[in-house]
């Protein structure tokens, strides 16, 4: 497919396009900066020379993707979607933002009582669906493409199809998805993400991750 990821120069927009572009996706990675994109482009280009990768703005790479993915920090979220808003019509958007607090380690809920990915509905009302996927996925180890990631990806949305699209996405990035409901159901994934961080720092680890249990043949 070919990926937009908006706020793709950040390490989590980043390590996701570097993992999709590893398994044949093209990926065009937005920025508020032109330039600021084609860097990063030029930087995922040398880790992966046979890459389909090229850097933009986060409009023009909107506008030249089928998919596209929101990876920016929460505060930003809204101005990121309204200046893209146009040229999303029709095309899904994956978010894997997870608002944060002042402390990062600690549950932040926000002013709404809904999710990020439920305030980016709202927001894109009539014009395309947000599926949320990957706020529990640290991305200190996503540039490593031997690194085994020990963890599940879960997935929130209210169309399945929309969904098994993100849970294809979390193969291609060596991961494995779980489809978990609709996306109200994002809010509590977004919240469990300052849980992990929490036990990053008491346990002196930097990818402790989410391992949905029951699922198996067997289970
Ligand atoms: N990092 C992780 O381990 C991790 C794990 C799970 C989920 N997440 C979520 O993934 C998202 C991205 O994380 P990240 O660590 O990659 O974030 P980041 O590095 O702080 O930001 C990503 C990109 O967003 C853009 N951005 C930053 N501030 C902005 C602003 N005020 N207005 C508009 N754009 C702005 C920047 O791109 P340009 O300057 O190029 O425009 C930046 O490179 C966040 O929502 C985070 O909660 C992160």
């Amino acid at each position: 497919m070919k990926i937009a990821i908006l706020g793709g120069t950040g390490n989590e927009g980043f390590g996701l396009g570097y993992r999709w572009a590893a398994a044949g996706h093209e990926i065009i990675i937005g920025s508020r900066k032109t330039e600021k994109g084609e860097g990063a482009a030029v930087d995922m280009k040398a880790k992966l020379p046979e890459g389909k990768i090229s850097g933009t703005n986060n409009l023009a790479a909107t506008q030249q993707a089928e998919l596209v993915v929101l990876s920016v920090p929460y505060w930003a979220q809204e101005g990121t979607l309204e200046s893209v808003k146009e040229a999303l019509a029709g095309k899904l958007l994956i978010t894997v933002v997870a608002p944060t607090g002042e402390k990062a380690a600690r549950v932040h809920r926000l002013e709404s009582g809904l999710s990020a990915a439920e305030e980016a509905q709202n927001q894109l009302a009539g014009i395309t669906r947000v599926v949320a996927a990957f706020q529990n996925i640290g991305a200190h180890h996503l540039l490593d493409l031997e690194h085994q990631l020990d963890c599940d990806v879960l997935v929130c949305g209210d169309k399945k199809a929309d969904k098994q699209v993100a849970m294809q996405l979390c193969q291609d990035a060596g991961l494995n998805g779980v489809n978990a409901g609709s996306l109200q159901n994002a809010r509590a994934v977004e919240e469990m993400t300052a849980v992990l961080i929490a036990i990053n720092i008491i346990h002196k680890k930097k990818s402790a991750g989410i391992r949905i249990t029951g699922l198996s043949a067997e289970g």
